[in-house]
């Protein structure tokens, strides 16, 4: 839109009447209504700012569609353009049309909540909050500050507060911890959290692995690999060393990790590091299958690396199937 002109750039086609209302009949209405502005009159209304859902005028262009468009049963051009269109604004590969937004998160939240989830948002719209708590669940609003306060200026006041958020997982939480990791040549980062029991780790993993270009999956093989079986994917290796420690822990790593090379079913393996703490490390490793992973748990040398790792960690090691 051209933001110079001082009048809107399109010329109306249509007029419809409308009212305005004396002041004191406003304040009578919104007194009546309990300032409730879902209980005033419609034909009370001058300037309606209640919705930005497409409740007035429709364009020409969109008259126009009406005439244009393919109505046909099956794969209609319509649907296409549509599909097409929602795909490259989200990066959704999944379309799945409804008419109507309550009605859609209905469908939606049927799937994903249960009685006494914990729901976060930013702020719930009403109807969300309504389909949330209809099922027993929690509707938690964890906007930041500045969202609260209609009187304070800021460039964007829909943030998710991360310390509201931190703090309802303590409160709700089955969730222990997450940390982000980092290869050392900056090539990987891996969110690794940790949960109470497997289904709250499982629903979070699927949250996030429907985030588009965001995060991929531990066994998705990455850029380069499209398509390929990852097989079982991702063993991960957790250890906190002895501070002393960690350059010879670093040095062993790289001579383990020469040797994982050479084995059989073997992908790839790095180490990763806690961003928050150098001492915190996990060795990502990548198999062919559990098979191959496990072949690796007896051998001789993962043994005698165990053997020596108990004087230079901190903390029992963990050994988890990622993938
Ligand atoms: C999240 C959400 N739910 C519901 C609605 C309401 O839409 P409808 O009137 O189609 O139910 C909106 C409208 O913007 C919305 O953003």
């Amino acid at each position: 839109m051209d933001h110079e002109l001082p009048f809107e750039p399109y010329r109306v086609k249509v007029v419809e009447r409308i009212h305005r209302v004396p002041r004191e009949e406003r304040q009578r209405l919104l007194q009546a209504a309990e300032y409730n502005i879902f209980k005033i009159p419609s034909a009370a209304i001058y300037v309606d700012l209640l919705t930005d859902s497409g409740t007035s005028a429709m364009s020409d262009r969109q008259w126009g569609a009406l005439m244009t468009g393919d109505e046909a049963y099956a794969q209609s051009r319509s649907w296409e353009d549509f599909e097409g269109t929602i795909q490259r604004i989200t990066g959704y590969r999944h379309v799945l049309p409804c008419h109507q937004g309550r009605a859609a998160e209905n469908l939606l939240l049927g799937e994903l909540v249960q009685e006494r989830h914990v729901i976060p948002n930013n702020i719930h719209f009403d109807t969300t909050r309504a389909n949330v708590e209809f099922r027993g669940a929690v509707a938690l609003d964890c906007v930041c500050d500045e969202g609260l306060d209609p009187t304070r200026e800021a460039p964007f006041k829909g943030n998710m507060s991360l310390t509201k958020l931190g703090a309802a997982f303590e409160k709700y939480g089955t969730h222990v911890r997450t940390s982000v990791y980092e290869a050392r040549d900056g090539s990987l980062t891996a969110v690794v959290s940790i949960w109470d029991t497997q289904s709250a780790a499982k629903t979070a993993g699927d949250f996030l692995a429907e985030l588009p270009d965001v995060v991929a999956r531990t066994g998705d093989r990455g850029e380069g690999h499209a398509g390929e079986e990852s097989g079982f994917g991702t063993m991960g290796m957790f250890y906190t060393v002895v501070p002393d420690y960690r350059e010879e822990f670093v040095e062993t790593f790289g001579e383990v990790g020469g040797m994982l090379a050479e084995m059989e079913g073997h992908h790839d393996t790095r180490l990763m590091v806690n961003r928050d703490d150098e001492n915190d490390m996990f060795i990502a490793s990548q198999w062919r299958s559990r098979e191959d992973a496990m072949g690796f748990f007896r051998s001789d040398a993962f043994r005698d690396t165990v053997q020596w790792g108990r004087e230079v960690l901190a903390d029992r090691p963990r050994h988890v199937f990622l993938a």
